[in-house]
């Protein structure tokens, strides 16, 4: 499975904390930056990762800023991405569950490295119920 990573300066360190993480489990990352803790312009970051979730080049998609709000607002200009901000794992499992969120937003300044994780694999690793969440998620997109 492909992931699409992207962050800002402020969530730069965690990127590559989760990057390493992941190739280790085994999944393909699609690594859009930033590549530094160079300040840099969050929005750039969630449009780069939004289009490639858009295009099917990757399944689902990882944000961090350093709250996770700038970043996760951005990415829910698009149509067809439903970025859920989780500050636990009970928020990603019942986002994948009920949303089907397919970007995890995280807050890099708020959410330490190990829960952070915990959040990642969560998210990863829970299915989508349908049913009923089915509409809801019709009426998003309507
Ligand atoms: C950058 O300083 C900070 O504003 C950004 O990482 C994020 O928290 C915005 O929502």
């Amino acid at each position: 499975m492909k992931i699409a990573l992207g962050a800002d300066h402020g969530g730069f360190e965690l990127k590559e904390i989760i990057k390493s993480h992941l190739e280790k489990k085994g999944f393909e990352i699609l690594d859009k930056g930033t590549y530094s803790s160079e300040s840099v312009d969050y929005p750039n970051f969630a449009k780069e990762v939004s289009k490639s979730i858009l295009t099917n080049e990757a399944k689902y998609g990882i944000l961090i800023c350093g709250t996770g709000i700038g970043i996760s607002i951005t990415a829910n200009r698009f149509r067809g991405i439903r970025a859920a901000l989780c500050g636990n794992t009970t928020m990603a499992k019942l986002t994948r569950e009920h949303n089907d969120a397919n970007i995890l937003a995280l807050g890099a300044r708020i959410t330490g490295d190990v829960l952070a994780l915990d959040i990642v694999d969560t998210f990863l690793s829970t299915d989508f119920e349908g049913g009923r969440h089915q509409k809801r998620i019709d009426l998003i997109e309507d």
